[in-house]
């Protein structure tokens, strides 16, 4: 083939894929696709607002968090991006797989460096956040050394973008086709007790307060014209390498034969989810038109403790992929995935946790291919629009081995 006709092809080639990808946003907005994602949460969700926000909320700190270090990113980014895991998190998937960027972080927003293209979406959420402010905790005496941000501060973040965000549209208007991911919230608000000594009946005394709060927050967004809504509840704190190695010399009968899960932590969890989906339940009553999805997360991660090998997962289920501190857990309290006694498995894909408290990249997949395609929410997501994305990059996304 000689030279023009290779180039008359690639021409001829390049207009196709334009009319295919002009024809493909056509279809979307028809077809009641999302356009935009805003997100709100902690660690599980943020792509970077904590490390990049860090010296503004820990002015006297020297040293940035570990997210903002390899081995972070090392598998998808190849840099560490402040997503705390090995590479892409839940809502990266999600953003995928509706055909979006990768939602901009509310810092990145505010500091124009990504041409303020908010309209395609927010994520304020912030590693550490929890549903209740942190001065309650402070006031009960529970110290928040991660940082000051709750879920309160990130709503009234929400808050003062909305003139400029709903300018051209009223808001309603605009959030039509709009995704909110709106946590999950909770697990900073227990973990913090538990890690602070306190007992399982202070932690239950909690859960009504964090379930109120978020039902608060979900019902204020409603109000601000929010559409659909996703509110995730609670992984299964009791298989995660942290609290398996915290809670390790409990009683053989504490333990799930099956996964080697603490049933009384992730029994826990599950109470809150229970709760959280009762609070769903009353919100949907008041608001009949939002669209209003509780997403499974504790269902959806633990049907791959239950067969990991169906799922690519070898070795022990619940060993972190990188840290110092060896089986069952690899998880080191005074030494953490990162610190320089740390180590990282040859391959992360093959592990369910990350770092000890957060999971890989390939787990988040799985988890978020669940929530995309079901059965883990409920209503189930919109997918009218999905047989656009099937055959692009999500599916690419979904069988790529890295
Ligand atoms: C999904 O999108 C279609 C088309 O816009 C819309 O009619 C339907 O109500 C949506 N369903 C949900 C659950 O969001
Ligand atoms: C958090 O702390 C920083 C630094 O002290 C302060 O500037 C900021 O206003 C605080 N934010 C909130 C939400 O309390
Ligand atoms: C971001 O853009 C706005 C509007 O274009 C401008 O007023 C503001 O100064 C910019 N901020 C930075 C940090 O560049
Ligand atoms: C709304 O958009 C117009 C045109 O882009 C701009 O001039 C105006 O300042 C914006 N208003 C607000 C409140 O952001
Ligand atoms: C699970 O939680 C419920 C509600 O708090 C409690 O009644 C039950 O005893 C718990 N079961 C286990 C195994 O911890
Ligand atoms: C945890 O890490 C510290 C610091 O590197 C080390 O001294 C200690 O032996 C480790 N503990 C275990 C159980 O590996």
């Amino acid at each position: 083939m000689d030279s023009s006709s290779s180039v008359m092809m690639k021409t001829t080639s390049l207009s196709f894929t334009i009319l295919i990808l002009s024809l493909i946003s056509v279809l979307r907005i028809a077809s009641g696709c999302y356009t935009s994602i805003f997100a709100f949460g902690d660690s599980l969700t943020d792509t970077g607002n904590y490390v990049n926000m860090f010296s503004q909320i820990f002015p006297e700190k020297q040293k940035l968090p570990r997210y903002a270090f390899l081995p972070y990113g090392e598998t998808y980014f190849h840099h560490p991006t402040g997503r705390a895991s090995d590479g892409r998190i839940i809502i990266d998937f999600i953003a995928e797989y509706y055909g979006l960027p990768l939602v901009p972080t509310y810092y990145s927003v505010m500091n124009n460096q990504s041409g303020s293209k908010f309209q395609a979406g927010v994520n304020f959420a912030v590693v550490g956040a929890p549903a209740l402010d942190v001065a309650f905790y402070e006031e009960r005496g529970i110290h928040y050394t991660t940082s000051n941000i709750s879920m309160r501060t990130q709503l009234s973040w929400f808050k003062e973008l909305l003139p400029s965000l709903c300018n051209s549209s009223s808001c309603p208007q605009i959030f039509k086709s709009s995704l909110i991911v709106f946590g999950p919230f909770g697990g900073n608000d227990y973990g913090h007790a538990f890690f602070q000594g306190r007992s399982l009946e202070e932690a239950n005394a909690l859960v009504p307060l964090v379930i109120h709060a978020i039902g608060s927050a979900v019902d204020e967004l409603i109000e601000l014209g929010v559409k659909n809504i996703m509110v995730p509840g609670l992984l299964t704190d009791g298989c995660i390498p942290i609290t398996l190695t915290k809670y390790e010399a409990s009683n053989i009968k504490d333990y799930d034969p099956a996964t080697g899960c603490l049933n009384w932590l992730n029994n826990f969890s599950k109470n809150h989810n229970e709760r959280l989906k009762a609070e769903l339940n009353r919100i949907r009553e008041k608001h009949p038109h939002a669209v209003i999805m509780y997403a499974n997360y504790f269902d959806a991660v633990m049907r791959i403790y239950r067969s990991p090998r169906q799922y690519g997962f070898r070795g022990r289920p619940l060993m972190a992929c990188c840290g110092a501190g060896g089986p069952p857990y690899n998880y080191n309290f005074t030494a953490v995935c990162g610190d320089p006694s740390t180590t990282v498995c040859a391959q992360p894909s093959l592990y369910i946790s990350w770092d000890g408290a957060h999971c890989t990249e390939a787990t988040y997949r799985i988890i978020a291919k669940g929530l995309l395609e079901g059965p883990y929410t409920t209503p189930p997501i919109n997918t009218s629009c999905t047989f656009i994305t099937k055959d692009s990059g999500y599916a690419l996304a979904m069988t790529s081995t890295e």
